[in-house]
């Protein structure tokens, strides 16, 4: 439970606020790299910012306050041309960072257009994403993610999903193991997307979990009893301050390769456009060798490739099938997870009032989470660098970080060195 006070700290991040401030000292999506074209402008709304994402002459990402200091315009519908942007009111230039180049009505011999600066932010452009930078000071190193350096073509698949709420309830989903053996259960191993697993999430609802904090997150291993012998394990992670990582979906067709459970993983990064939704960037890494991504785009994430949106929303109830419940699924709305996700944390309201929850013993990751963000707010409030900022030279925190989920003998303690082994 917390204040409202607390949540507000860490649920609003519109500029000024102490939680906005915390959320700018991290690199943050802005864009899906195959959103912004050479020659067209791109509105995005970021942190409650309303900016413009443009590539310059050489490909390279741009990104701007979106309305020209002139007379306001929306520079989404400019031209890029010139090496920047040009408005299309009275042609005023200008460049990814943020100066005034041109200021054609002008007489000759005016300066004024170098007394103009537009808000602009440093981008990069890795992993099939386009991140900015919106804090203060210069941008710490980009967290040393091994699908940053991957072959983009080949071993990443990267998409979005809007969500009609804040961005932090539907990032405590991940580090809540436990919702798994209800919400995204089918009642029959075909009827789920994860047959081999979903048996698994049934056979132990009241799973064992351990939590550490690390110095990028946490790490969470969870034990399911699978019956007397075996347990199900899976090491998931929350990295701050709005990342997760877990052994996910497949990243190849089941039917192809049953065998897929630690061929990759999958990373949910949940960016607020502003306090009432967000963007569910979602990234598919295989770490030796291709991923399907025609089975990933054209088959299992189908409206999410396309369009960004759910067919399945609150105005129509989810398209929840009663029906369905009795034979199908717990749910009722299908068999993709992203779905049940959604529609779990968009109901929790468009900011979660945690002021009157009771939370349980499955909530402990949960706690541990709102902690460590708090103590970033309060460390930014202080000026230092809050948790897994990194400056170039430290040490990489993710170097820790093993992403894992397997059927182990009972008599091995999940908090061992298990996941450093390879994977039989
Ligand atoms: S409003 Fe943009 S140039 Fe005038
Ligand atoms: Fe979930």
């Amino acid at each position: 439970m917390l204040s409202k006070d607390q949540n507000d700290l860490i649920t609003l991040t519109g500029p000024g606020t102490p939680g906005g401030e915390m959320m700018r000292r991290y690199w943050q999506p802005v864009a899906l790299s195959d959103e912004v074209s050479a020659d067209a402008p791109t509105p995005v709304r970021l942190l409650g910012e309303d900016l413009v994402l443009f590539r310059d002459g050489a490909g390279a990402p741009q990104l701007i306050h979106r309305f020209c200091p002139h007379r306001k315009v929306d520079l989404s519908y400019g031209r890029v041309e010139d090496g920047g942007l040009r408005c299309i009111y009275h042609g005023w230039l200008l460049s990814g960072d943020g100066r005034c180049l041109e200021q054609p009505g002008e007489p000759p011999e005016s300066t004024y257009k170098d007394r103009i600066q537009q808000t602009a932010y440093p981008c990069r452009e890795a992993g099939g994403l386009i991140l900015a930078y919106l804090g203060p000071g210069d941008p710490p190193r980009l967290p040393l993610f091994p699908f940053f350096a991957a072959d983009l073509d080949s071993q990443v698949w990267t998409s979005k999903l809007h969500h009609d709420c804040n961005w932090l309830q539907a990032h405590e989903g991940n580090a809540d193991p436990q919702h798994i053996s209800f919400l995204h259960r089918s009642f029959s191993a075909d009827q789920s997307l994860l047959p081999t697993r979903n048996s698994f999430y049934g056979a132990d609802v009241a799973p064992k979990m351990e939590v550490e904090e690390t110095a990028y997150g946490l790490r969470i291993v969870t034990a399911r009893a699978l019956d007397g012998d075996r347990n199900y394990v899976r090491m998931t992670h929350h990295i701050m301050p709005n990342v997760s990582t877990f052994a996910g979906l497949p990243c190849v067709d089941p039917a192809v390769q049953p065998d897929y459970e630690n061929l990759s993983y999958q990373l949910h990064w949940h960016v607020p456009i502003d306090d009432f939704q967000h963007w569910k960037y979602t990234l598919i890494f295989r770490h030796d060798g291709p991923v399907d991504k025609d089975f990933l785009s054209n088959r299992l994430f189908v409206d999410m490739a396309r369009t960004h949106h759910s067919p399945r929303n609150a105005d129509n109830r989810y398209l929840q099938d009663r029906d369905e419940m009795k034979s199908v699924s717990f749910l009722g709305i299908g068999k993709n997870f992203f779905d049940h996700d959604k529609l779990a944390v968009e109901s929790q309201g468009r900011i979660m009032d945690r002021s009157d929850e009771h939370l349980g013993a499955t909530d402990r990751p949960v706690i541990l989470m709102r902690r460590q963000l708090l103590r970033a707010v309060a460390d930014v409030a202080a000026h230092r660098d809050p948790q897994f900022v990194e400056r170039q030279g430290a040490p990489d925190a993710l170097a820790d970080m093993v992403v894992r989920s397997q059927v182990l003998p009972a008599t091995i303690d999940p908090r061992s060195e298990w996941w450093h082994e390879p994977v039989h």
